[in-house]
């Protein structure tokens, strides 16, 4: 019930958030640190659907290495020891970045950074986006998703979660044409919720090795 009158509230404050908040880095942040100090996200901590990703991951990459961008509390993910190499959680929400480095699971780290301008030297196994890309505009999230292939292993792939696929169908397109190969949609609906998926996204594919060129046969053999 709570659950409903928040994403109703959500829906309707959409628009004058989008266009007079998100632009500014630090109210933005504010507004998601007032959002968890109100506890409206604490529904997702319980979320059993945290596991999915991670039995996904696994499908390429046993121990993987993982960067979860806007991960939130990252309760729901259900990291047992000896599951994952390491995990890096990356959040613009201070608090909610709090909470996730108070859960002190082993093999972690954290950082408070947008993920609109996120770069990093390491390489991952797989990044995470789960629940996130319609926070950003089109525009930030194609950006996003063409630069993160410099953040991948060479079997690392990325994974796109969306809660609800028809409402966030730009984001679809976006997913679709952002130039890196799709190699999975993955259907999924939560309980009695909309009709969501995985989008599981790979670097782009190397240009096709050329040919060695003809030595020209001078002289005698
Ligand atoms: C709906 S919550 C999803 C949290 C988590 N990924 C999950 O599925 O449980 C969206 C999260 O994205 C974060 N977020 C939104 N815009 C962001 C940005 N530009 N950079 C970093 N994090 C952002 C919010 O702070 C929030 O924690």
């Amino acid at each position: 019930m709570a659950n409903t009158l928040f994403r109703t509230v959500a829906r309707l404050t959409s628009f004058p958030v989008r266009v007079l908040i998100r632009p500014h880095r630090r109210l933005h942040a504010a507004l998601w640190n007032v959002q968890y100090a109100l506890g409206l996200w604490r529904y997702l901590d319980e979320m059993s659907d945290g596991a999915m990703p991670l039995s996904l991951i696994e499908t390429w990459a046993r121990q993987p290495a993982i960067l979860d961008l806007g991960c939130g509390t990252s309760a729901n993910l259900p990291l047992d020891a000896g599951r994952y190499r390491h995990y890096h959680g990356v959040d613009l929400s201070q608090r909610a970045i709090e909470t996730a480095r108070a859960l002190g699971r082993p093999n972690t780290s954290f950082e408070v950074a947008d993920i609109r301008s996120y770069r990093s030297a390491r390489r991952y196994d797989a990044i995470l986006l789960r629940e996130v890309i319609y926070y950003l505009s089109p525009a930030e999230s194609a950006a996003l998703l063409r630069r993160l292939p410099t953040m991948l292993t060479d079997r690392g792939r990325i994974v796109v979660q969306i809660y609800d696929v028809a409402r966030a169908a730009a984001f679809v397109e976006v997913i679709r044409d952002c130039g890196l190969p799709l190699v999975a949609e993955l259907p999924v609906r939560l309980d009695d919720g909309p009709a969501g998926a995985f989008f599981v996204l790979t670097g782009p594919v190397p240009s096709a090795v050329r040919p060695e060129p003809d030595v020209p046969t001078t002289g005698r053999r």
